[in-house]
C-alpha cells in the first residue's frame, strides 16, 4: 500500500485518535494512523460515563467543554450507528451521586447549589428517594443528586463503531511504532517506522499517556503523566441490583446492559505500570459493598486497568503545537476522553483543516514555546 497521499497522519489509535480520524476522513481528508496496539486498545479501559458534573472540580473551560461533548454525543452516536452498521446507543436512566457522610453530603448540597443553574436536569434526593429509585442501595446513602443527563455508553462497542466508521471512510491502520520523524527546521515531512516511510501534509499527535515523548522529540514541553485506573467487574447475575450509575468519592458502579456492573476505579500514579494490585481489587471491592451490600454475593469477572493522560493542570492540550507549522496535539484529557471524543474530534478538524484557532485554555503553547 502506498501511503504518498496522506493528508493527516494520526500517532495513537485511542478513542481521541480514532474521533479526529473519523471526523477529518469525513471532510476528504486522506488519513493514515499509526499504533503498535489494535485500534481502540487504548481506551477500552474506560468505564465510559457521560458525567460532566460527576466529574468537575468546578465551573470553568473544562466543565464548558465537557458539556458541550455531552450535548454532541446523540448526533455522534447517530452517525456512528450510520456509518458504522453498529447499533450503539446512550445507556441507563441517568446518575445517582451518593454522599454516605454529613461532609459528603453538604459537598452534594454546594454542587448543587452552582450546577443546577448549567442547564441539564439534577434534583437533590433524600437516603429513603434514592432507595424507592435503586432498592438495593446500602442504608449508609443518606442524600443524593439525580442527574438523569449524566449517562453512559459501552466503550468497546464505541470503539468498534469507530474502528469501523474510519474503515468505512478509507482510513488506514498502521501497525507500528514510530521510529523517527523526517523533519525540516519548521514541518514534519514524514513519519518512519520499522517497515515504513509515512510523508504527511499534517501530524496529529493523540497518544495519550505517551504523548511526552512525542514533545521530547519535537522539543516541546508535553506535561502529561500517566494515571493508573484499576476497575473490575462483577456478575453478570440476577436479579439486576442497580439501573442508574452509582457515582462518589472515589468510587462509581455503572451497570452494563449484561448484567454485570463495573466498579471503578483507583487513581495511581505508577508511570506505566498496568498490573492490577490485591490492594486495588479488594479497595474496589469493597467500595462497592458499601454501595450495594448484595455485590458481596456477586463473582468477580474480570479486572483491568487503564493509563489515564494526565496534564500537569489537569486541562487537555489541543491545536497546534507551538512554532510547528503542521503538526497538532489533542491529549491530555484525564479522566475523560470518551466523554471529550466528540467536541475534541470537532475542535481539531477546525484547528487542521481551517486554521482555528482553539480556546486559549486548551493552547499547547501555555506550557512553553518551543524548547
Ligand atoms: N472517568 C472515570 C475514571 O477515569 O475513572
Amino acid at each position: 500500500m502506498t501511503y504518498e497521499d496522506t493528508d493527516t497522519l494520526i500517532i495513537g489509535g485511542g478513542v481521541i485518535g480514532l474521533s479526529i480520524a473519523w471526523h477529518l476522513s469525513r471532510e476528504n481528508q486522506a488519513v493514515t494512523m499509526i499504533d503498535s496496539a489494535e485500534p481502540g486498545q487504548s481506551s477500552r479501559a474506560a468505564a465510559g460515563m457521560l458525567a460532566p458534573l460527576a466529574e468537575a472540580r468546578g465551573p470553568g473551560p473544562f466543565l464548558d467543554l465537557a458539556l458541550e461533548s455531552l450535548r454532541r454525543y446523540p448526533d455522534f452516536v447517530e452517525a456512528l450507528n450510520e456509518e458504522s452498521g453498529l447499533d450503539l446507543e446512550i445507556c441507563g436512566p441517568g446518575m445517582l451521586r451518593v454522599a454516605r457522610t454529613a461532609e459528603e453530603e453538604s459537598a452534594l448540597g454546594e454542587a448543587f447549589e452552582w450546577q443546577a443553574k448549567l442547564g441539564l436536569p439534577l434534583c437533590r434526593l433524600t437516603g429513603e428517594e434514592v432507595r424507592r429509585l435503586e432498592p438495593d442501595t446500602a442504608a449508609r446513602v443518606r442524600a443524593a443528586l439525580l442527574s438523569p443527563a449524566e449517562r453512559h455508553i459501552e466503550p468497546r462497542l464505541l470503539l468498534a463503531g469507530l474502528t469501523s466508521a474510519c474503515r468505512n471512510r478509507g482510513v488506514r491502520f498502521v501497525s507500528g511504532s514510530v521510529t523517527d520523524m523526517e523533519m525540516t527546521s519548521e514541518r514534519v515531512i514524514a513519519a518512519q517506522t520499522n517497515s515504513d516511510r509515512f510523508p504527511c501534509q499534517t501530524l496529529v499527535i493523540a497518544g495519550g499517556a505517551w504523548s511526552k515523548f512525542w514533545g521530547q522529540i519535537l522539543g516541546v514541553s508535553v506535561p502529561i503523566q500517566p494515571l493508573r485506573g484499576q476497575i473490575l467487574a462483577l456478575g453478570p447475575c440476577q436479579p439486576i441490583l442497580l439501573r442508574h450509575t452509582l457515582y462518589t468519592h472515589g468510587a462509581y458502579l455503572v451497570p452494563r446492559s449484561d448484567g454485570r456492573i463495573v466498579a471503578g476505579a483507583t487513581e495511581e500514579s505508577v508511570g506505566f505500570e498496568t498490573q492490577t494490585t490485591a490492594y486495588g481489587m479488594a479497595s474496589l471491592r469493597a467500595n462497592a459493598e458499601e454501595l450495594i451490600p448484595a455485590l458481596s454475593n456477586w463473582p468477580l469477572q474480570s479486572a483491568w486497568t487503564g493509563l489515564r493522560p494526565l496534564s500537569v493542570d489537569g486541562l487537555p492540550l489541543l491545536g497546534r503545537v507551538p512554532r510547528w507549522g503542521n503538526i497538532h496535539i489533542a491529549a491530555g484529557h484525564g479522566r475523560n476522553g470518551i466523554l471529550l471524543a466528540p467536541v475534541t474530534a470537532a475542535l481539531m478538524a477546525d484547528s487542521i483543516l481551517h486554521d482555528a484557532k482553539l480556546p486559549e485554555a486548551f493552547d499547547p503553547a501555555r506550557f512553553g514555546g518551543r524548547l
